[in-house]
């Protein structure tokens, strides 16, 4: 008999099918087929990614984003996959990318019951040089009786019943829940197909690790001095942390989801609200740690606890292991 882990490959698809099947009776499989949708997308921008330097798709895209970024040429045409495959999939009512500075209503013929926020190419400043990108996304049903309006989509991330992201780097990795605990899937390039490979992610309890841009210090508050200062310089017999920061959200969050540690964007005196967008970058992560026994903060609050005032909207966020997490709530509790 041979080995099956080598004979019995489990597909996303399939594992995701199955835990459906197992945990909600009730499921009719759109949620696995939107999935598949987004599957497609990821696949498809995993292979744009790895040629973009051959078929010039590096660079600049000549056309800014509501964030006021300027675009890069993979920005666009990740956000114009996903578009066409969210809305061919028939499973979607309302659709909020980083890219789009408006909500996109699905028309009637194809609408289906969910509602997807997404980031199509997170840590696009580190496209041209190669390192690691990715894919974030979140997914709500649309509310009792709704076809899809905008309130679908202004909700808390305790109310999404999906997150993901897809890294592309050294490999294409999907990490995903459905709210029933955390799983990760590389991508076979040969057979096309994401195979579980991280089954049920756990982060462990405390880490060795903090990320944060360090650039951004003599603009932090108090709490996030102190905090940072405590990893840097602690007390005896703790040792200092070591400092890991790559850039891009999906890279340095799945080294924490392995490894531990600590995740922080920090708003500042430059940035009240912080830089990562709420819906599609601070929510999706947050759900994915707690699923994975970890915490996501703003500093003051439950990060998935929060109300997301417009679909761009800001938040600082701290997240990783929960007993690193729980530190820098205790710093900000002693600054309020
Ligand atoms: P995006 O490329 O989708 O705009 O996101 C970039 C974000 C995130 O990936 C990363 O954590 C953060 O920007 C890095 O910001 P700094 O360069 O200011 O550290
Ligand atoms: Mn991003
Ligand atoms: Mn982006
Ligand atoms: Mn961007």
């Amino acid at each position: 008999m041979s080995d099956p882990s080598k004979t019995n490959l489990i597909t996303l698809t399939r594992h995701v099918f199955q835990d459906q099947v197992e945990h909600y009776k009730e499921a009719s499989g759109d949620l696995t087929l939107l999935l598949t949708a987004i599957q497609l997308g990821c696949k498809f921008v995993a292979s744009n990614v790895r040629k973009a330097s051959l078929i010039s798709m590096t660079g600049l895209a000549n056309s800014s984003n509501v964030q006021g970024e300027e675009q890069k040429k993979l920005d666009v045409i990740a956000n114009e996959i996903f578009v066409n495959a969210l809305r061919s999939s028939n499973k979607v009512a309302v659709m909020v990318s980083e890219e789009d500075e408006e909500a996109i209503f699905v028309e009637t013929q194809h609408r289906g019951k969910y509602c997807v926020v997404f980031d199509p190419l997170d840590g696009s400043s580190n496209i041209d040089c190669g390192v690691s990108i990715g894919t974030i996304f979140g997914i709500y049903k649309v509310k009792e009786g709704s076809t899809g309006q905008i309130s679908d989509v202004l909700r808390p991330g305790s109310e999404m019943v999906a997150a993901g992201y897809c890294t592309y780097g050294s490999c294409s990795t999907m990490v995903m829940t459905t709210g029933k605990g955390v799983n990760g899937y590389t991508l076979d390039t040969e057979i096309g197909e994401f195979i579980l490979t991280h089954p049920d992610i756990q982060i462990p309890s405390r880490g060795k690790f903090y990320a944060v841009n360090e650039g951004n210090s003599m603009y932090w508050d108090a709490a996030c001095t102190k905090y940072f200062h405590s990893v840097k310089f602690p007390q005896e017999p703790k040792k200092p942390y070591s400092a890991r920061y790559v850039g891009s959200m999906v890279a340095d969050v799945h080294r924490t989801m392995l490894y531990g540690g600590i995740f922080c964007y920090p708003a500042d005196s430059k940035s009240k609200n912080g830089k990562l967008r709420i819906l599609y970058e601070c929510f999706p992560m947050a759900f994915l740690v707690e699923q994975a026994g970890g915490r996501a903060t703003t500093g003051r609050k439950r990060m998935l606890d929060v109300q997301p005032e417009s679909i761009h909207s800001r938040s600082p966020i701290f997240l990783g292991s929960k007993e690193d997490v729980e530190e820098v709530e205790a710093f900000y509790r002693a600054e309020a």
